[in-house]
């Protein structure tokens, strides 16, 4: 059998046609033509199985999926997709993974996959001993909580505590909160919990004397963490005018205005939410639920603030790190339905929900240090005049070879408007 390459940088990958970079993953990665398919789009997924996914289906809606490389995480290289609409987002998190590589690549790590089932119990008479009674019968309540979901019992996950909270100040007065802390293992997790909380209820209506209201998990799953920590080396960080030094600290000045500013922490997390989010979706999991819990985290103590850190090292070197909440799986709903989700975890070579969480984040610090290093620098339009250029060349009716021609004279002449690009193009039809 022929020798597979290894690893995840592919020399001048966005420069070759499509069919020659999915050629160049197959060099890499063991998939099935039908898993090639499927990463092209063709016939991506299918009506029906759209039909089985949400209702009153009438279409399928595709986005852009690229690779981004370079990616090192404890010592593994991974290949990166990401489902994208914003140009220059796949492109930068390359470019940064290279810097980090140079520092010896991502360290990341994961907490166990423990999810949160809220189940709020109003009408209690004595709220403090009611929590008393409930708490009584923990064992009671995390035995009957284990035989629910019998395939994660067996795989080692189920229930692992129980928490009570009296919530005192709220508009109705004050009411009970049980939370049941469960380990999904690879999954979201968010059926097992449901279910979890629906079934516990009526125990918890008799032992508290209360009525059950809602039952349903928590997105802010601040005890299903992963972390991301990287050094780039000080001259990896010099580019064109700009010294090593000015970068980092302009890297680190602007990081300080995210920590400080909610109005600012808001578009520094949008900037790491490109990259979570992209991987997220290409795997076919729920990018709103990975959403919320980034927010409500970066507000857990009061003020919304920067979910990343950015410093230097005793040898002047640049230091990142992201710790955020990751409810990703790899085993049920869109991951398994999905034929391209399901290739692009193949693709990743993940065999872990705890790898994939891994490797989000380092994406989702890549992407924040692309970002950061742009702002501090350039500014971040220099860096999407050369897509913007050629979006205005297809718009002003360029094809083929003209497109790239055109997009390379606009950028040149710094006037990149769909006027002008219309009247080159009528001066080389003359
Ligand atoms: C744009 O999609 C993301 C940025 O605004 C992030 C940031 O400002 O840090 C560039």
């Amino acid at each position: 059998m022929e020798e597979r390459q290894q690893g995840s940088r592919i020399s001048g990958f966005y420069k070759l046609h499509i069919e020659d970079r999915l050629n160049e993953l197959n060099q890499r990665v063991e998939l099935s033509v039908e898993e090639f398919a499927a990463l092209r789009g063709s016939p991506g997924l299918r009506l029906d199985q759209a039909e089985h996914m949400i209702e009153n289906v009438v279409g399928t809606y595709a986005l852009p999926l690229g690779i981004a490389l370079n990616f090192q995480v404890n010592g593994q290289d991974v290949l990166v997709p990401m489902v994208i609409e914003e140009p220059s987002v796949v492109a930068g998190a390359s470019f940064m993974a290279k810097l980090v590589r140079a520092g010896g690549g991502f360290s990341a790590s994961a907490t166990p996959p423990e999810m949160i089932a809220q189940m709020q119990i109003l009408d209690v008479a004595d709220p403090p001993s009611a929590r008393l009674a409930i708490l009584e019968a923990r064992q009671e309540l995390l035995a009957e909580a284990l035989e629910i979901d019998p395939v994660l019992k067996k795989l080692g996950g189920g229930p692992r505590d129980l928490e009570v909270r009296i919530i005192e100040a709220s508009p109705i007065g004050p009411f009970l909160v049980v939370h049941l802390i469960f380990d999904v293992r690879d999954a979201m997790g968010a059926n097992a919990l449901n279910t979890a909380a629906e079934r516990l209820a009526p125990r918890l209506a008799e032992l508290s004397k209360g009525r059950v209201h809602l039952r349903i998990l928590s997105n802010l799953a601040d005890r299903r963490v992963a972390r991301a920590r990287c050094t780039v080396p000080l001259d990896e960080l010099a580019f064109e005018d700009f010294s090593a030094q000015e970068v980092r600290d302009g890297i680190i000045a602007a990081w300080a205005f995210a920590a400080a500013d909610p109005y600012r922490a808001a578009t520094h997390n949008k900037g790491i939410m490109n990259g979570v989010d992209a991987v997220v979706i290409a795997t076919g999991n729920d990018w709103r639920a990975v959403e919320a819990g980034a927010h409500a985290y970066a507000a857990r103590n009061g003020r919304y603030t920067s979910l990343s850190a950015w410093g230097k090292d005793d040898q002047g070197n640049l230091v990142g790190s992201l710790e955020m909440p990751m409810a990703v799986g790899i085993v049920g709903g869109a991951t398994r339905v999905h034929p391209a989700a399901r290739a692009n975890l193949k693709l990743m070579g993940v065999e872990s929900a705890a790898r994939l969480a891994e490797v989000i984040v380092s994406v989702g610090l890549a992407q924040n240090l692309a970002a950061l290093r742009a702002l501090a620098t350039e500014g971040i339009q220099r860096g999407h005049m050369g897509l913007h250029a050629r979006q205005v060349a297809i718009a002003a009716g360029a094809q083929g070879e003209q497109i790239e021609r055109l997009a390379e004279q606009l950028v040149n002449e710094k006037v990149i408007r769909i006027d002008r690009a219309q009247e080159i193009l009528k001066s080389w039809q003359r």
